[in-house]
């Protein structure tokens, strides 16, 4: 027994500085390499808002926002706004800016406003860096999860757990999408998992050269440290592998309005048998420049990904697709408990289960027209399920989402 003490003491001795001085070199060393990372994504602000959800909010000087770092956007001259937009043509302008329409907005709004000139970008905290599993992954999509309607690679889609109820259009050349969504909180079951509603502009095959282009509502734990119901876009141009990422958290999306932060909280949300709140989406491909661009509400326009980014989006997109995602790790062997859209299946209807509305696309000569030909996908209907309609008010619609695990979901 004493020899076991003795020897015992002496291994710690041998093994206790070594491991320590290991363990702060490693500390150390990842600290420096979230410090480098916050110092490139993190801009010198003009302007600092706090908002009541914890965020904050820097107004950045336009021309020296995430984008630019870049070295073939160097050169780049920023647009102020587009030469064409689907609903106005080309002569729109100045004059709609009293038209502003409040309703649903953003909750740092509270708080503040960014000056002219400037535009608001959640500043990204150290937290949010450890809680991603390196700091290069912070802010990129982890592994392909595009919804592949008609595929019979099931592999593929219970190996990455993600799961989908959609609409979508495909087989024709699509320059724009348009849809009004509902807007709510669904509950996550686990922080490595999310649920989102969105819509994809897609090119090319499902290869390893897709782009994708997107943009949405989205509810994720890992990526902003709480459970709020944040916009987001997200973009591609190699399925994921080595470009693109959420919101601004990569050199991209060039942004010009000084209103509207990606990744900032939405406000209000839907309640289940209450007041129901709607954002409405436009993401279109200027037909002068090339650069797709977005809108949010009826009046925000955010700014635009150059067409530089994309190969087959450079020219046009191949599919359409509106929807809902979810992750699902199935954690305990069984279904993720993680709700979609309203957490409501679509046989609820209004006030209940969560809705896109007046679903739109851009056409060849840069039209605003109801899609034809739709179809439907999700790979669990017990799950999470979707159900189309037509109507005068609501154009084409349908209804998304459920409950995750229920009975008929084990
Ligand atoms: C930017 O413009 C300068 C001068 O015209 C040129 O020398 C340089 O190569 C350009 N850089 C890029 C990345 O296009
Ligand atoms: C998010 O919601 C889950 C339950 O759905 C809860 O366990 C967790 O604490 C919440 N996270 C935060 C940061 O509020």
């Amino acid at each position: 027994m004493a020899t076991m003490v003795v020897y015992l003491c002496v291994l710690s001795l041998l093994f206790l500085p070594f491991s320590s001085a290991a363990g702060r070199r490693g500390i150390s060393q990842q600290t420096l390499e979230v410090q480098k990372h916050l110092n490139k994504l993190n801009k010198p602000a003009v302007k600092s808002i706090k908002s009541p959800d914890g965020d904050i909010i820097d107004c950045i000087h336009v021309a020296h926002q995430p984008a630019f770092d870049h070295p073939s956007m160097k050169n780049h001259t920023i647009q102020m706004r587009p030469s064409f937009h689907p609903e106005l043509g080309v002569n729109f302008g100045e004059s709609k800016a009293s038209t502003k329409s409040k309703r649903v907005t953003q909750l740092w709004h509270t708080k503040g406003r960014c000056p002219e000139g400037t535009v608001p970008v959640r500043r990204t905290k150290q937290d949010d860096l450890l809680r991603a599993s390196s700091v290069k992954s912070y802010g990129r999509k982890k592994q392909t999860s595009i919804p592949k309607p008609k595929s019979s690679d099931l592999d593929f889609i219970s190996a990455s757990g993600h799961q989908h109820a959609i609409v979508y259009v495909e087989g024709d050349k699509f320059y724009g999408v348009k849809a009004t969504i509902n807007v709510w909180e669904p509950k996550i079951q686990q922080s490595n998992e999310f649920s989102l509603s969105q819509v994809w502009i897609l090119g090319g095959s499902f290869g390893e050269d897709l782009n994708s282009i997107e943009a949405g509502w989205q509810v994720s734990p890992d990526l902003y440290g709480d459970n709020n119901t944040r916009l987001f876009t997200y973009w591609t141009s190699d399925s994921y592998e080595a470009t693109g990422c959420y919101n601004l958290l990569c050199s991209g999306f060039i942004q010009i309005n000084n209103e509207i932060a990606m990744g900032a909280t939405i406000y209000p949300i839907s309640g289940y048998h209450s007041s129901q709140y709607d954002i409405n989406l436009l993401v279109w491909k200027d037909p002068k420049e090339g650069h797709w661009w977005m809108q949010f509400g009826n009046d925000y326009v955010l700014g635009y990904w150059p067409a530089f980014l994309f190969s087959y989006l450079s020219d046009s997109a191949s599919m359409i697709e509106w929807g809902g995602e979810i992750v699902n790790f199935e954690s305990e062997g069984q279904h993720t408990s993680t709700q979609m859209g309203s957490g409501h299946f679509p046989d609820e209807g209004f006030g209940k289960a969560s809705y896109f509305k007046n679903i739109q696309i851009v056409d060849g000569s840069n039209n605003l027209r109801p899609p034809k030909g739709i179809g439907t996908y999700t790979e669990q209907p017990n799950c999470y399920d979707v159900k189309t309609g037509k109507s005068g008010d609501w154009g084409n619609y349908f209804y998304y989402g459920g409950p995750g695990r229920n009975p008929k979901c084990p």
